[in-house]
């Protein structure tokens, strides 16, 4: 059998984006025959960036609702809340121990930081926690516990899982003693969504404010946030380049290829911007209408919810556990004999 992992940090509400990039081929992968599946909320990693205890809980709830009303099949999918597993942060400390600080300096997350402090003038690690500079290995923890194989996730993760394979390969090195210990795990991502583009062109992204969320404010937010798309200035009538709009990007993520053919077509005989961010709301609604009304019901229900979560735990628990102990074991944790 194959493993697929994949989690979302519970720090805001679901968008476009972590649907195209993330939940949506994972889900899809789950559903392959011999595919096991662990998908999580990681609240864990939340602490690096928020520290408002409401909104992370809020959060969760948003993105365990996301998950199940996207289709995630819970007889089929471990479904559980990092936070919920003692044995993800036992590992991390056991990891954290044969990784590098130089691997860690490079990671695209820590130097943003530094670089954006750098540009400001101040001290070069300002604001920066332990939590945001060891954040990778967190991540290799997530999945080197549960051995997964493939990993779905956008373009902007690729970085953290090659820093996962690394620590997985160094561990085994040092403790595998010819066995292996970890399996080494692979980036899944789909071309064409990788890096789904926000309201303003850049990467969709909870920190640079240009998010479409995906379910939140209901039909009508969705709407006002498709209207709020940045456009260039053409006129109806005029041509537009459909290559240099990423109208065009969000589009294609949701549309059949005839249908992306067709707004192309129209597009460069003069279909004005406003139509055509109607056509891209219906064949956005057309996908999350249904899944809308799922969602509506599933967050009313919060101790349902974390009922599957508490399922998911156990089960996820029960394949972490003894791995632990095989690594205790191998690093010469075990009991006096
Ligand atoms: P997070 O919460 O920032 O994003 C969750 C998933 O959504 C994808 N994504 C996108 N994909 C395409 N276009 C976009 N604009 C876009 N924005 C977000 C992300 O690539 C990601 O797949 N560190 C991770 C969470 C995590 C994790 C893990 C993921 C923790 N442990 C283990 C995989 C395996 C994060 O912050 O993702």
């Amino acid at each position: 059998s194959h493993r697929v992992l994949t989690g979302i940090t519970t720090t805001g509400t679901p968008h476009l984006g972590n649907y195209a990039g993330a939940i949506r081929p994972a889900i899809q992968a789950s559903r392959q025959p011999g595919v096991e599946s662990f998908f999580f909320l990681a609240d864990y990693h939340a602490l690096i960036k928020c520290d408002d205890p409401a909104r992370i809980e809020r959060s969760r709830l948003e993105i365990a609702a996301t998950w199940l009303a996207a289709g995630l099949d819970t007889s089929r999918v471990v479904f559980y809340r990092q936070s919920d597993i003692p044995e993800i942060p036992e590992l991390n400390w056991l990891l954290t121990c044969v990784t590098s600080k130089g691997l860690m300096n490079r990671a695209h997350a820590y130097k943003a930081s530094t670089d954006a402090n750098e540009a400001a003038g101040e001290e070069q690690d300002a604001g920066v926690t332990m939590g945001l500079y060891c954040y990778p290995i967190l991540m290799a923890a997530d999945i080197l516990m549960f051995k997964a194989h493939k990993v779905p996730v956008g373009r902007d993760q690729i970085q953290h899982i090659e820093m996962a394979r690394d620590v997985a390969q160094r561990f085994n090195h040092l403790f595998g003693a010819g066995k292996e210990l970890f399996i080494l795990p692979e980036a899944a991502v789909e071309e064409g969504v990788a890096t789904l583009p926000g309201l303003d062109g850049r990467k969709m992204s909870k920190s640079y404010d240009n998010t479409i969320p995906l379910f939140e404010g209901g039909a009508k937010a969705l709407k006002s946030a498709v209207a709020r798309i940045v456009t260039d200035s053409r006129a109806p009538g005029e041509a537009k380049d459909p290559d240099s709009s990423h109208l065009v990007t969000l589009f294609d993520a949701f549309a059949q290829p005839a249908e992306r053919e067709q707004f192309r077509t129209d597009l460069r005989a003069g279909l004005a911007w406003g139509e055509a961010k109607q056509r891209f709301l219906e064949v956005l609604e057309r996908d999350l209408a249904p899944m809308r009304a799922r969602y509506d019901e599933l967050i009313a229900k919060p101790d349902a919810i974390e009922e599957i979560l508490q399922e998911g735990a156990k089960k996820a628990r029960a394949t972490a556990a003894p791995l632990l102990a095989e690594l205790r074991e191998a690093i010469g944790l075990r009991r006096f004999r």
